[in-house]
């Protein structure tokens, strides 16, 4: 219950200028951002030092919203929304690349702040539309094109900005961990989970984007860039998905006491004479079922960021879902109405350390290998033979008999990646080696 000085506070509304917004796309996102900006009116005038006033929403097409908008709102043209002047922010949540792209440019180029929530976008043109913002001299924001409602962006952009981030380690989608912790829980097989991910509304009617391992790697691109200070895009992410993984795969990491989850790694790389480079990679990944990340369940997303002074710190919570991205969205929104109303912006992009990016044959990495083998004497002598020779040490080896073939599964120390592709050619050419089934690579 409020109490009277609340609510008399409350009731005395900022007179501060009035902010404009536009909202582009009225989905998921949209329609929940435009929702919760009208109801919390009032609290917002209080934060910002003004009102918000919505100016309109542009959709692709008008009849479907017209029960829910006023006529007068809705904008079947973008551009012409933009462009009109008493539109200060524009608020992106339409998604995809070129046309976004277009409207995002158009907005910033007029003099107007933009919040988006595109993780392509910006992961493919954070250097052109920076550059925009900068030269028009207004903000662009982007925290939930990072995990929706957990603060990743700001925590990087703002919290972390005086400490030296080693390592980032995330689950930044939804829909993958939600399949590979249902085939961890239940044993089933990556079709059966990926049909309840689609059941339960997780996988989009095309999933593509997710189990390739594309949307975490546009997620890996601006979690390296804002760390490391470089721009890192997401056609320089290494990405690998998850639709290789088995139930035998799953049964095997869960013997060894690891579990599978499609991880988004930045990471700086230190080279042996001191020269730091910047690796960024999505792939499934081992990780010990007493890590943190382990136990991060259903469709929730964690970050693991490994920093200089501050440690080892975790951040989870809601990676997706109308709500909690409308929650990072109207977060950015209010930052940027405020500096409207009172000046100042948004910190810009920092690339001054401009590290090279490390070429991906050279990062270290550990690895699970699980092949299958005939039984016979001089089998493993021979596997450890040409694993040595590649440069590969042997951390545990396990066998398991099947009838006159037995299953290997290696387990080795950190070895580069050339290593590791000059191992698995050549174990593939001995006469004794029937398959070599999995790699999957293991966290630290
Ligand atoms: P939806 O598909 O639910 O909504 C897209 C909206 O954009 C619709 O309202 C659609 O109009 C409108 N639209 C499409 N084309 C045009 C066009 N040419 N002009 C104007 N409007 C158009 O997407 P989401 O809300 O799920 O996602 C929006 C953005 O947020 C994406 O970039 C996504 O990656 C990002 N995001 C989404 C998350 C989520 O959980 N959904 C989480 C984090 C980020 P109409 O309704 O008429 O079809
Ligand atoms: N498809 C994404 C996920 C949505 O599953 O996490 C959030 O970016």
């Amino acid at each position: 219950m409020s109490t009277t000085s609340e609510v008399t506070a409350m009731s005395d509304v900022p007179q501060g200028r009035e902010v404009g917004v536009a909202i582009l796309g009225h989905g998921t996102v949209g329609s929940e951002v435009r929702r919760l900006m009208e109801a919390n009116a009032e609290a917002f005038s209080h934060r910002i030092g003004g009102p918000l006033a919505l100016r309109g929403v542009a959709v692709s097409n008008p009849t479907k919203h017209s029960r829910t908008l006023p006529k007068e709102l809705l904008f079947d043209d973008a551009m012409e929304l933009i462009a009109r002047e008493d539109v200060d922010i524009v608020v992106e949540v339409i998604g995809g690349i070129e046309y976004p792209r277009k409207l995002v440019l158009a907005a910033l180029n007029a003099g107007k702040s933009v919040v988006t929530a595109n993780k392509a976008l910006v992961a493919a043109h954070a250097d052109e539309l920076a550059d925009a913002a900068e030269a028009a001299g207004v903000d662009l924001y982007f925290e939930a094109a990072v995990a929706a409602a957990i603060p990743v962006v700001g925590m990087l952009r703002r919290s972390l900005a005086g400490d030296q981030i080693e390592r980032i380690s995330g689950i930044v989608n939804g829909t993958t961990n939600f399949i590979l912790d249902a085939m961890d829980e239940t044993g089933a097989s990556y079709d059966d989970m990926l049909a309840e991910a689609t059941r339960l509304g997780y996988a989009e009617a095309d999933p593509t984007a997710d189990v390739e391992g594309h949307d975490a790697a546009s997620k890996a691109a601006i979690m390296a860039s804002l760390a490391f200070h470089t721009r890192v895009k997401a056609s320089d992410v290494y990405c690998e998905g998850i639709t290789k993984i088995t139930a035998q795969d799953i049964e095997a990491a869960k013997n060894a006491g690891y579990t599978i989850k499609l991880l988004a790694i930045c990471e700086r790389i230190r080279s042996a004479a001191g020269e730091d480079s910047v690796s960024a990679r999505v792939h499934p990944t081992l990780v010990r079922r007493d890590h943190p990340l382990a136990s991060v369940n259903g469709s929730y997303n964690a970050v693991f960021v490994e920093a200089e002074a501050a440690g080892r710190l975790m951040f989870y919570g809601n990676g997706a879902g109308g709500n909690p991205t409308a929650s990072a969205v109207l977060g950015d929104l209010v930052g940027a109405a405020r500096n409207k109303v009172h000046g100042g912006r948004a910190p810009g992009e920092s690339t001054y350390a401009n590290l090279p990016l490390a070429d991906f044959g050279q990062v270290p990495t550990r690895y699970h290998i699980d092949m299958h083998v005939r039984d016979r004497v001089g089998v493993l002598a021979e596997v450890a033979a040409v694993c040595a020779k590649n440069g590969i040490s042997l951390r545990t080896v396990r066998q398991e008999e099947r009838d006159d073939a037995a299953r290997l599964i290696l387990l080795t120390h950190e070895a580069s990646e050339e290593s590791l592709d000059a191992t698995v050619t050549e174990l593939a050419t001995l006469d004794d080696v029937l398959t070599v089934d999995t790699v999957i690579r293991m966290a630290e």
